[in-house]
């Protein structure tokens, strides 16, 4: 089938190249320059492991353009998968998608156009799409002069994205799920044939990323368009309040004095509750969990109802950032002037991603409590670097530079790397062995022996 993908990133990106890897005919248009060369040269503007690899092996049935008219016109599906920010009030900012909307129907030529909302977009949309597409269609000049021009049909549909950021390839080729929705039967039917080699898992996989042994056929969700988009919501606030819920019992793990590792694997062995987003630590950041959760809260205030579940798993989340200050503050009783060494800057490993990161918060507190702090990741200095200049400074490349001299050190992201660590190595350069196990991943007793003062989340 021809397909053509508006915007390329995470989702936009990953859905073009999955799509060309099943052997669909791709374009990706995306408005930046630079990132379509960087695209066409066969290099990914983000960090996505295999994403090179799979983009290479796709190459024969994907173009990457600036240009609408070269990508929509004759598609049988349009993907509109550009960005949705938070505006301040926590609705999406939709201006972007209205754009592309508009774009997309100035070029639409084929008898049956599916557009279809990648991008998380709040439960309602789709409609207002509809309602865009239908305007700016409308308003066409070649079609409104030419009374002959050939049938040009289009309908909305919503076809919600769960993969999670460092396991993109992975969770697209082979999903727990697929979910598309439509008001209109003929969508859902092109959106059924598009998705037949994921759903039935005839394709062969990329070398890197062979099929688990579990998958066999992949079930389709196919519903309308409202309870398309609502799941995209629900399911992404509810493993939001899965891990508050773990960090809420944590905390209450400290307390009493049990371990909350046992307390996490004795609960998610329930099949009903399952042991997956039970991982204690300083909570979830990222570009879908805080503002979905908001725009969840936003769209349901719009109705006038309240969702105090939803907005609870937040602010958990938002007290495991100030718990992990705490924690230190306690310890070291004064944090002005300490040093303070964060390992890890993006939200979680397998990425540069840095929005909502835990560690960002965390080193503002510290700074704002009079710490010195210092921050290290594998990969997302750069971008580090680039998105907050400002805190450039706080920055080192070696981790000797964050454990020289250095009061405490927390880690913040689960980077195999810190995992790996030779953890005895760095312990005689601190000042005060203090390690703070935002992760709930380093081994205490081992920790312990090599010299370090062991500290939890959980207190
Ligand atoms: C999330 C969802 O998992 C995807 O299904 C969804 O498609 C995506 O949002 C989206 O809406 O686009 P993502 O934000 O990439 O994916 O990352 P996750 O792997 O879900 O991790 C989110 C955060 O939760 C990370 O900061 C991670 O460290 C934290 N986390 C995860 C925990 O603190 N504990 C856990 O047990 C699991």
């Amino acid at each position: 089938m021809k397909v053509c993908v508006v915007g390329t990133g995470y989702v936009g990106l990953t859905t073009g190249v999955s799509l060309a890897f099943l052997g669909h005919e791709v374009t990706c248009v995306d408005l930046d320059q630079e990132k379509v060369d960087m695209l066409r040269g066969g290099r990914c503007p983000i960090y996505e492991p295999g994403m090179e690899e799979l983009l290479a092996e796709a190459a024969p049935n994907l173009t990457f353009t600036t240009s609408y008219a070269e990508g929509v016109p004759g598609a049988d599906v349009v993907f509109v998968a550009v960005q949705t920010p938070s505006a301040p009030d926590g609705s999406p900012d939709l201006r972007y998608l209205r754009s592309a909307a508009e774009s997309v129907a100035q070029s639409l030529d084929h008898d049956f156009t599916v557009v279809v909302n990648k991008s998380t977009v709040p439960i309602g949309s789709g409609n207002w799409v509809d309602a865009i597409l239908r305007d700016s269609f409308a308003t066409r000049a070649d079609r409104a002069q030419d009374q002959d021009a050939r049938p040009c049909e289009f309908s909305v549909a919503s076809n919600p994205e769960f993969l999670r950021e460092g396991n993109a390839i992975h969770d697209t080729l082979f999903p727990d799920r697929i979910v598309i929705g439509s008001d209109n039967p003929r969508a859902l039917e092109v959106l059924n044939h598009l998705y037949r080699p994921l759903i039935n898992q005839t394709f062969t996989p990329p070398t890197f990323q062979p099929r688990p042994d579990d998958t066999t056929a992949v079930p389709l969700v196919s519903t309308d368009l409202a309870s398309a988009e609502l799941i995209k919501y629900a399911a992404n606030a509810f493993l939001a309040l899965k891990i508050s819920y773990v960090n809420e019992i944590g905390q209450l793990a400290g307390k009493v004095g049990a371990d909350i590792t046992e307390v996490a694997r004795g609960i998610g062995l329930d099949q009903r509750i399952g042991s997956r987003f039970l991982e204690p630590g300083v909570g979830w950041g990222g570009s879908c969990f805080g503002k979905d959760t908001k725009a969840l809260i936003a769209t349901a205030s719009e109705y006038k109802y309240d969702m105090p579940i939803v907005q609870a798993a937040r602010d958990v989340n938002q007290r495991q950032r100030e718990i992990a200050v705490e924690r230190l503050q306690s310890e070291l009783r004064i944090l002005k002037g300490r040093k303070i060494g964060l390992l890890g800057v993006a939200f979680k490993p397998n990425t540069d991603d840095l929005r909502d990161s835990p560690a960002l918060d965390i080193a503002q507190l510290l700074v704002a409590r009079g710490a010195r702090v210092k921050l290290h990741d594998p990969i997302a200095g750069d971008r580090f670097r680039r998105e907050y200049p400002e805190m450039a400074p706080h920055l080192s490349d070696t981790l000797d530079g964050v454990f020289d001299d250095c009061d405490a050190v927390v880690l913040v992201t689960k980077w195999a790397q810190y995992l790996e660590l030779d953890w005895g190595k760095f312990v005689g350069l601190m000042r005060t062995p203090i390690v703070l196990d935002g992760r709930n991943v380093l081994d205490q007793d081992r920790m312990e022996r090599l010299g370090f003062r062991y500290l939890s989340m959980a207190g």
